[in-house]
This record gives C-alpha cells, sequence and structure tokens, in this order.
C-alpha cells in the first residue's frame, strides 16, 4: 500500500479520501531534518504553509511522486526542484477563496471601527466611546491591487457596501474589471485616491515590496491598506514607520515577511494596526473544501491516473 505523509494539520475529510487508498500519518511540526531524514518513505506529500518543503526535501523524498498543498499559495514548495525530479505539485485554487475573501472585509471593517481594540477596552473595564470614533466605508473608494478570485469577491461585496471601485491587475481586461464593477487604473493612480487598499496579488520577485516608502508617501493621510495575500508585498519596516508617523492612517495584516511574526515594529503599532496570525483560510468550510480537493488529487495520482498540476 502507497503511503502518504501529512505535515501540517488538514481537515479529517481530507484525511478520509487518503486512507481509502494508502497508509496514512500525520506528523505535524516535524524540524525539517526530520522531515529529511523519513520522507523517503512516502509516495505523497500532503502540507498546507507550515511545511518548507525544499529542495533538500524534495531530493530525499526518493519515492515520491506528488505533493499536495491544502491551498493556493504554492511558495513554500520549490515547485522548479519538484518538477525536475518528475514530482507533481498540486494545490486548491479555489477551495478558500471565500474565507480569504471575508477575512479582508471582515479586516477592513475593523480597521474603521477599532473593533480589535474597543472590545479589548471593555474587556478592561472601561467604557470609552469617545476613543473609538469610527469612519464608515460607505462612498469611500476602495483599491483592489489583483483582481482574480478573491479580489473579485471583495469587489462584489464592497460595492454591495456602497463602495466605488477601483482595480490595478496588469493580466486582466478593462471589460472584465467592468464586469465586476470596477475601474482598471494603474497603480499609481489607485494609490492615490484610495481610502481603502486590499491587496490580492501573488508574491513574486516583481511583487517583492511592491507597498513601499515611496509608495506609501503617495496614499492619503486617511488611506488605510489590507494584506491578505502574501508577505513582503508590502515593506513592513516602511509600513510601520507610515503609521506611526500618520502618513497613512492605518493597516491590516494577516500575512507577514516571516512567519510566524518575530520581533517587529508591527507589534507596537496601536490600535490602527490590526494583526492576524494568517487566518484567511481558517474557517471550517475552506479547510474542508481545500482537504477534499486536494486529497482527491493524491488519490488519482496514487492510483495512476492523471494529475492536474499547479
Ligand atoms: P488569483 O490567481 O485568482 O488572483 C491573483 C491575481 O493577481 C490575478 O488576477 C493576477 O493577474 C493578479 N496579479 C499578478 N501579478 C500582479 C501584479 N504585479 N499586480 C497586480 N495584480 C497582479 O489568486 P487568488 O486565489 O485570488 O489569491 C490571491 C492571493 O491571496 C495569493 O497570493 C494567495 O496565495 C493569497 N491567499 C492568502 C490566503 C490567506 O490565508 N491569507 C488565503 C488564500 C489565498
Ligand atoms: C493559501 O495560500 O491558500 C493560504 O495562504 C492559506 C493557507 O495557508 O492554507
Amino acid at each position: 500500500m502507497p503511503k502518504v505523509l501529512v505535515s501540517d494539520p488538514i481537515d479529517q475529510a481530507g484525511l478520509d479520501i487518503l486512507s481509502q487508498v494508502a497508509q496514512v500519518d500525520v506528523k505535524t511540526k516535524l524540524p525539517s531534518e526530520e522531515l529529511i531524514k523519513i520522507i523517503s518513505n512516502y509516495d505523497a506529500l500532503m502540507v498546507r504553509s507550515g511545511t518548507r518543503v525544499t529542495q533538500d526535501v524534495i531530493d530525499a523524498g526518493k519515492q515520491l511522486k506528488i505533493i499536495g498543498r491544502a491551498g493556493v499559495g504554492v511558495d513554500n514548495i520549490d515547485v522548479p526542484a519538484a518538477t525536475r525530479r518528475g514530482i507533481v505539485v498540486v494545490n486548491s485554487p479555489e477551495g478558500n477563496t471565500i474565507a480569504a475573501a471575508e477575512h479582508a472585509l471582515a479586516m477592513m471593517l475593523s480597521l474603521s471601527r477599532y473593533i480589535p481594540a474597543a472590545d479589548q477596552s471593555v474587556k478592561a473595564g472601561n467604557w470609552d466611546r469617545k476613543r473609538f470614533l469610527g469612519v464608515e466605508v460607505y462612498k469611500k473608494t476602495l483599491g483592489i491591487v489583483g483582481l482574480g478570485k478573491i479580489g473579485s469577491h471583495v469587489a462584489t461585496v464592497a460595492r454591495a457596501l456602497g463602495m466605488k471601485l477601483l482595480a490595478y491587475d496588469p493580466f486582466i481586461s478593462s471589460e472584465r474589471a467592468e464586469q465586476i464593477g470596477c475601474r482598471l487604473v494603474d497603480l499609481d493612480l489607485l494609490l492615490r485616491e484610495a481610502d481603502y487598499i486590499t491587496l490580492h496579488l501573488p508574491k513574486t520577485p516583481e511583487t517583492t515590496h511592491l507597498i513601499n516608502a515611496e509608495s506609501l508617501a503617495t496614499m492619503k493621510p486617511t488611506a488605510r491598506i489590507v494584506n491578505c495575500a502574501r508577505g513582503g508585498i508590502i515593506d513592513e519596516e516602511a509600513l510601520a514607520t507610515a503609521i506611526r508617523s500618520g502618513q497613512i492612517a492605518g493597516a491590516a495584516l494577516d500575512v507577514y515577511e516571516s512567519e510566524p511574526l518575530g520581533t517587529s515594529s508591527l507589534r507596537e503599532l496601536d490600535m490602527a494596526a490590526i494583526l492576524t496570525p494568517h487566518l484567511g483560510a481558517s474557517t471550517e468550510e475552506a479547510q474542508v473544501n481545500v482537504a477534499i480537493d486536494v486529497a482527491e488529487q493524491i488519490r488519482d495520482v496514487l492510483l495512476g491516473l492523471p494529475a492536474r498540476s499547479a
């Protein structure tokens, strides 16, 4: 019987599918030396974002046929190294779209009304209503950077909230943007005009530090930025400086240049910043979706059926 190693927490629905065709070992939080030591025993590896599947892991996985990422981003997997060894890499491009979009929208509304800080204040025994005077999103301009699956759902909901929508995405047409109620503009204009900016693009060499000291300086002092895409698209030090100095009004981040977030000036910011620990895909529904989606693909490959690669 083939063997599958599951090295991050995966919903039981996915484990049940894998168990139909394979022996499934769930071993989470493995140090990388330990993973490298045991991976040669396995035909398939299933991960979320916690496991770094490096070239060393891939080279040690002599029997590996497939690596499954229960989520969208495969940036924790060395895909070129896997391809060189003929190992298929699969993901779940749509399983957590709604979860991530809803998290970004929740961040935008929480930033506007200081909900996390107000909650902490009441729980600490205070009743401070003046400190938490918020702003409305109605009739404000939302700039969406990356109008793919998540960005498009954010647009649909934001439109229902009465927001005006700008989008920047070099790979989609103005017609497509208009269908979702967005005016496609260049990035400079979006950053200058938006009251809220939300990022929904992949991290690539081109998008690393896309939001930096220079671009932050072009934003309105009332602008608030949300990043539920990938850490490193925003230069965190430049962002912390911009918030501290009042150059922009705030930020809500779910993803960081280095995860888990270590010592960081982001942690020292007041209620103008909201930080969550990479929770975009953390809904019951999304975790079932991605687990089933990826487990089915691993099962098929172990049965000798063709794969749909990431
Ligand atoms: P998608 O592929 O459907 O959309 C990405 C969009 O970004 C595409 O339309 C693409 O054309 C656009 N894009 C690419 N390069 C760009 C650039 N330089 N400038 C502007 N736009 C650019 O992907 P998606 O499913 O919508 O996911 C978006 C991001 O969210 C990914 O980075 C993904 O890894 C991340 N994500 C995070 C979480 C989380 O837990 N926080 C959950 C799911 C997805
Ligand atoms: C993804 O790319 O799907 C997200 O980062 C969510 C996750 O970590 O599973």
